[in-house]
């Protein structure tokens, strides 16, 4: 076949202003919406959805994905306002060397509104992420449904929220809050594993400070309403508090080193010089022999961790009990520890609600659980009584029961009461149960149990101070430690503080290829 010159030429030009229009296109896409817009974006603090992705991913490694989607809208003039990717910024990368999804909504395009295109991509890869089982991070900054798009971007919505659901305890979804994040759109974030906030700059709420004013008469700012603090101290929405972008990003790329990439991998592990059977002898005075002493239960996690590294989740949060990940041996466990240091350690409607949570991701996902234990029972009170202590106290029970991880307690001291059956006892499945010395186990404190026991004869006695304390230590002796447990073998081994890492990290070993099985159901029903 003869192909003539002229058709040749023509074919090369074709290329060259097809060549040329995909690199407009791109710089159209990387422009977003302009520099003013963008320059406002950084006088308030916030990066840019590029600059976003670009330091949470390691350097060079972002690969789009549909850079050149565009909406269809065609109300309020939108047609001849048309920016390629749609606002959007989607596609995947690497962390530590290991693949992520990501999406980033740039605020300066129609202030990073949820158009029906800009659904479809981050559907696409939230599918990818889900077909090859990775995580998927998306930063949120924008203004919600778009409005020019009614129906059609709420459809948005809901595909994204089944696939948030869908996605679930498969792979890890985290969100990072940096911008607004309002009505129906804060319902993707919340069905998310973790939910970063940046001080100042993050709003969520499902109703602003104006419906508010108009329904309610409240005066509220936005930042009262569904600041950083907000949503890290009083709601329990959020579960880390930046103080600014760069921080906020560091800190996801932080957690990922915990975190499988989805719920077959097997945790990640890290060389770790820090010897397996190191014993602290400071472990041994850490806990006072009082019972009523508070300590602080993260020297005792510090002091057991590799390296003393522990990542607390949610510290802000109900700081009666502290989760959070570590590292044993080199690999990842998830630690749950009532802390002594406030509220006495007791559990209350937020502590259970959170720690369920947290025992409820690493079962998903394969991490083991160490649970370290000091718990004078459930708070009394009106307040935790007419607020569901019943039922919220029962999600972190049925989040115990129902995992099949591997699951170690340590007794630090207390274990009284309902408290004691629900913190990962031997009950529960839980496969090995060490207690120190100090533990005390029992059905209530010694105090509790002597006013109930003999009250009558309290009462009538001329000094009842002394028979009390007589009857105190009479229970204490029989009840309030750890060897009535230990006898029955609901506790494995009573252990000298000091070793507990050693301990632990042979009962890890022994754990390693443990499988355990729940009855063939649908899903369970946990009280919710
Ligand atoms: C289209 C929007 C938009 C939206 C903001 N913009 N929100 N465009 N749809 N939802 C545009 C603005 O027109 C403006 O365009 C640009 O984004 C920046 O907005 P500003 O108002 O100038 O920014 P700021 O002062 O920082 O205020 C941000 C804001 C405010 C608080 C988010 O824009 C706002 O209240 N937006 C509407 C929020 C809302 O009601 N959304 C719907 C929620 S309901 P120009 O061209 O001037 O730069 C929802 C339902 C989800 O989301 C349902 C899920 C089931």
């Amino acid at each position: 076949m003869i192909v003539s010159s002229q058709s040749t030429e023509e074919d090369h030009t074709q290329t060259r202003n097809r060549l040329e229009e995909l690199r407009r296109r791109h710089a159209r896409a990387e422009e977003g919406g302009g520099a003013e817009r963008k320059a406002r974006q950084h006088r308030e603090g916030k990066l840019s959805a590029r600059e976003r992705i670009d330091l949470l991913l390691d350097e060079g490694t972002f690969e789009e994905i549909d850079k050149l989607v565009r909406h269809r809208s065609h109300n309020f003039g939108m047609q001849h306002n048309v920016i390629d990717g749609d606002g959007f910024v989607t596609g995947h990368g690497l962390i530590h060397g290991r693949q992520v999804f990501v999406f980033a909504q740039d605020f300066t395009v129609f202030g990073g509104s949820l158009s029906e295109a800009n659904a479809q991509k981050i559907v696409k890869i939230m599918d990818l992420a889900l077909k090859t089982g990775a995580p998927i991070i998306g930063m949120n900054d924008s203004g919600g449904a778009r409005i020019q798009e009614g129906v059609v971007s709420l459809a948005g919505y809901a595909d994204i929220f089944l696939r948030n659901t869908l996605t679930s305890g498969v792979v890890p979804q985290i969100s990072a809050i940096m911008g607004p994040c309002a009505g129906g759109a804060v319902y993707s974030p919340a069905l998310t594993d973790f939910v970063f906030m940046v001080e100042g700059t993050s709003h969520m709420f499902v109703t602003g400070p104006d419906v508010i004013k108009t329904v309610t008469h409240e005066d509220v700012t936005k930042e009262e309403l569904g600041g950083a603090m907000t949503h890290n101290a009083t709601s329990g929405v959020a579960h880390f508090l930046s103080s600014k972008d760069e921080d906020c990003l560091q800190r996801i790329r932080e957690l990922l080193t915990f975190l499988p990439q989805n719920n077959l991998d097997g945790v990640p592990t890290r060389a770790t010089s820090d010897p397996d059977d190191r014993a602290d002898a400071e472990l041994d005075s850490l806990v006072p022999a009082e019972s009523n002493k508070p300590y602080d239960i993260k020297d005792v996690i510090t002091r057991v961790v590799d390296e003393s590294n522990f990542f607390e989740i949610a510290e802000h949060f109900a700081h009666n009990i502290v989760v959070g990940f570590a590292r044993m041996a080199g690999e990842t466990v998830g630690i749950v520890a009532n802390q002594p240091a406030h509220l006495a350690g007791c559990l209350d409607i937020n502590s259970s609600t959170k720690g369920a949570r947290f025992v409820r991701f690493c079962d998903a996902f394969g991490i083991p659980i160490l649970t370290f234990e000091d718990v004078p029972g459930f708070l009394p009170g009106t307040a935790q009584e007419f607020g569901g202590i019943i039922r919220h106290g029962a999600k972190l029970l049925y989040a115990y029961a129902e995992a099949t991880v591997p699951k170690i307690t340590v007794i630090t001291r207390k274990a009284y009461g309902g408290a004691y059956c629900v913190m990962g006892s031997k009950h529960l499945r839980t496969d090995v149960n060490f207690a120190y010395p100090t533990a005390e186990i029992a059905v209530m404190g010694p105090e509790g149990a002597v006013n109930v026991l003999y009250r009558r004869e309290l009462e009538k006695a001329s000094e009842p101070e002394a028979i009390r304390r007589e009857k105190i230590e009479e229970y204490r002796d029989r009840f309030a430690n750890p060897f009535v447990a230990a006898e029955r073998g609901y506790i494995d081994d009573v252990i000298e503080p000091h070793e507990t890492r050693a301990r632990v990290i042979r009962a890890l070993r022994m754990l390693r290829n443990k499988t355990d099985t729940m009855p063939r159901k649908k899903h369970g029903n946990i009280p919710l």
